[in-house]
């Protein structure tokens, strides 16, 4: 993790990866990826006991988004529709919770039921992937703030949320910030 990249050499090295992102080409363009602070930051927002998702750049085969954890943010239990995901970590430690959902009941909003099946605490520069409606995780901040990058392909505006009351619902995505471009 030596080399530093403005945030913009990550976007056109993303849209070089073609119209359908290849996981393993995802991965191979975030891990190890250290982005300039002086080009990232204006896409780091704050918001007390929670995680903020900022817009950097988005297509119809891609997005990626700039995610702030304030030190006690920790994000639903989720899957990730049909897309899949990479997200690299740039500041601080984050912990990824991993489920495995056991059942649910096919009318939405319905009960399900998610098991822990283990945790891992991220450094900076490591990477996390997860695809589709089977990959569940929960993801939080470990012991500070954290900044993650994370690339949706292809964007995600909704994916399944699986609450501790037992029940599973769609969760639609919002961006806190946008860039003026695609606003
Ligand atoms: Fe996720």
């Amino acid at each position: 993790m030596t080399t530093l990249h403005g945030i913009g050499d990550l976007v056109v090295a993303l849209r070089e990866l073609g119209s359908t992102l290849q996981p393993v080409k995802v991965a191979g363009t975030l891990r190890d990826v250290r982005i300039d602070e002086r080009t990232l930051a204006p896409y780091l927002t704050w918001a007390p006991g929670r995680y903020t998702r900022n817009l950097v750049a988005r297509d119809p085969s891609f997005e990626l988004i700039a995610i702030c954890w304030e030190h006690d943010a920790r994000s639903a239990i989720h899957d990730h529709a049909d897309s899949d995901c990479a997200f690299v970590l740039q500041s601080g430690a984050i912990t990824c919770e991993n489920f495995r959902i056991a059942w649910r009941e096919a009318r939405e909003n319905g009960p399900a039921e998610v098991r822990f099946t283990g945790a891992r605490t991220l450094r900076e520069g490591q990477i996390d992937m997860r695809s589709g409606h089977l990959s569940v995780h929960r993801v939080g901040s470990s012991g500070g703030r954290a900044v993650t990058l994370h690339v949706y392909a292809k964007p995600i505006d909704a994916c399944m949320t699986y609450g501790e009351d037992g029940t599973y619902a769609i969760s639609h995505s919002r961006y806190d910030t946008v860039p003026i471009s695609a606003s």
